[in-house]
């Protein structure tokens, strides 16, 4: 036996029994710059990382689409009763609101979305999705496994926590306006402020990303059809073609944009579903197409959608069709963008460079995409941030929303500790602020 056989053990025996004493008092004590990474390494350690991948690959095998989300909703609830953590369900169907704290105010929530896409997953591994045609594509298991994560770290110091951390677990994210359902089924009552953030798969992993401000675009979406009279392609004036027609629509589409739009307010439309015809020699009596529009401004929305319903209407009678437009505004309404409140981006910029160091921090610029984030943000000061899933060593992922997205397991423990870290501080920082509280001003 050598002497460092003997003598380590016990060193790290030491540094162990050190290491707990001083985990205890760390969230009172006066360090708080300490705690984002005292928290990674909580979350990096097997107890906390295992509990995660877990989640995350039986939610991958077993994907359920908006407002669908029973047994995603079951397995959340039935790891928050292994943690002892007490919540309400159902809030807006599925949905589960956890509470961790005392109880009472200041209350703090952090947002994790649960649904997935219908796409059929193209990636071969053990856990691939066992539902054909359904895939957490956009990262949605991994947000959830990330807040479980942190439901671990928080419970396990919820005697030092200086208020109330609500998690909410939301439905139907992908544009099923989840987050509104929750708000009106009551999941922000007493919130003061409130975190979510997204897996990013062109973000390296350790690094986080987001900005003040404008973050995400608004969206809302279309669907119209364009009638016609079918007939035989090879009699084509006896018939009037709703295909030339729904192509011209589309064409005239792309110009609301280039030639309406102020090109320094950011705009998109996309036609992305174009459904017509079933044979190569017959001309359909229908086309029915549908997409997105998206802007940063309520009023570009409003007028986007306006002139979205003029175009398809006047452009299809036109080539003598007629059409008819839905905006599906009970299953799909027009999302809000996303804003980042400033405070919270000085709040999370302070908290994730105290985690991963000044270069681990990404300003970065707004994006076209959309979330229903938006939703709390527009009632209660919100941030939405980035979490890096990029590893080259590991391979090339695709994209969100592809067939052959792939979640890089080594980012949940950053989602988790983060998550946790900003409840945490921001419960402290509340503490501090409370006249008559932390100091002896008083007793002046
Ligand atoms: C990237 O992947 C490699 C290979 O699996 C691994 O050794 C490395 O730690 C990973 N890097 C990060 C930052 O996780």
């Amino acid at each position: 036996m050598s002497f460092f056989e003997w003598v380590c053990p016990l060193l790290w025996l030491q540094l162990f029994l050190a290491r707990s004493m001083f985990a205890d008092s760390l969230l009172s004590s006066n360090q708080p710059s300490e705690i984002p990474k005292y928290f990674l390494n909580l979350a990096k350690n097997s107890e906390v990382f295992d509990l995660m991948v877990g989640v995350r690959r039986t939610l991958h095998e077993n994907p359920e689409l908006g407002f669908e989300e029973f047994e995603t909703s079951k397995l959340i609830r039935a790891k928050l009763d292994e943690l002892g953590i007490s919540y309400k369900h159902p809030v807006a169907f599925t949905g589960v609101v956890g509470f961790i704290g005392t109880g009472k105010p200041p209350f703090v929530a952090l947002r994790a979305d649960m649904d997935a896409l219908p796409i059929q997953e193209m990636v071969e591994w053990e856990h691939k999705s066992k539902v054909p045609g359904k895939m957490h594509a956009c990262g949605h298991d991994a947000h959830v496994a990330m807040l479980l994560g942190a439901a671990k770290i928080l419970q396990d110091h919820q005697k030092e926590l200086k208020g109330t951390i609500v998690l909410v677990f939301q439905p139907g994210e992908e544009g099923y306006a989840g987050a509104k359902k929750m708000i009106e089924a009551g999941a922000l009552e007493n919130v003061e402020a409130i975190f979510g953030l997204h897996v990013r798969s062109d973000l390296p992993v350790g690094q986080v990303s987001s900005r003040a401000g404008p973050l995400l675009a608004g969206v809302g979406w279309f669907q119209a059809i364009i009638n016609g009279k079918g007939g035989h392609a090879a009699i084509p004036h006896q018939s009037v073609d709703p295909i030339l027609a729904a192509s011209y629509v589309i064409v005239s589409l792309q110009h609301i944009v280039s030639r309406e739009a102020d090109p320094l307010d950011s705009q998109v439309v996309t036609v992305a579903n174009f459904q017509g015809g079933g044979a190569f020699n017959v001309i359909p009596d229908s086309v029915a197409i549908g997409g997105t529009f998206r802007a940063f401004l309520k009023g570009s929305l409003m007028k986007l959608k306006q002139r979205i319903i003029e175009v398809i209407t006047t452009q299809a009678a036109v080539q003598r069709c007629t059409a008819t437009v839905d905006f599906l505004d009970n299953e799909k309404p027009i999302s809000p963008p996303t804003i980042n409140n400033e405070d919270l981006h000085a709040h999370f910029v302070e908290v994730a460079t105290d985690m991963l160091g000044p270069h681990g921090v990404k300003e970065m610029a707004p994006l076209m995409g959309s979330e229903d984030f938006a939703y709390y943000q527009e009632l209660i000061p919100g941030y939405f941030f980035f979490v890096g899933l990029k590893n080259e060593t590991r391979g090339q992922s695709s994209p969100e929303h592809n067939p052959k997205f792939v979640v890089n397991e080594d980012a949940l423990p950053f989602g988790a500790a983060l998550h946790a870290s900003l409840a945490v501080r921001y419960l402290l920082e509340k503490e501090t602020e409370k006249p008559g509280q932390g100091g002896s001003h008083d007793e002046l």
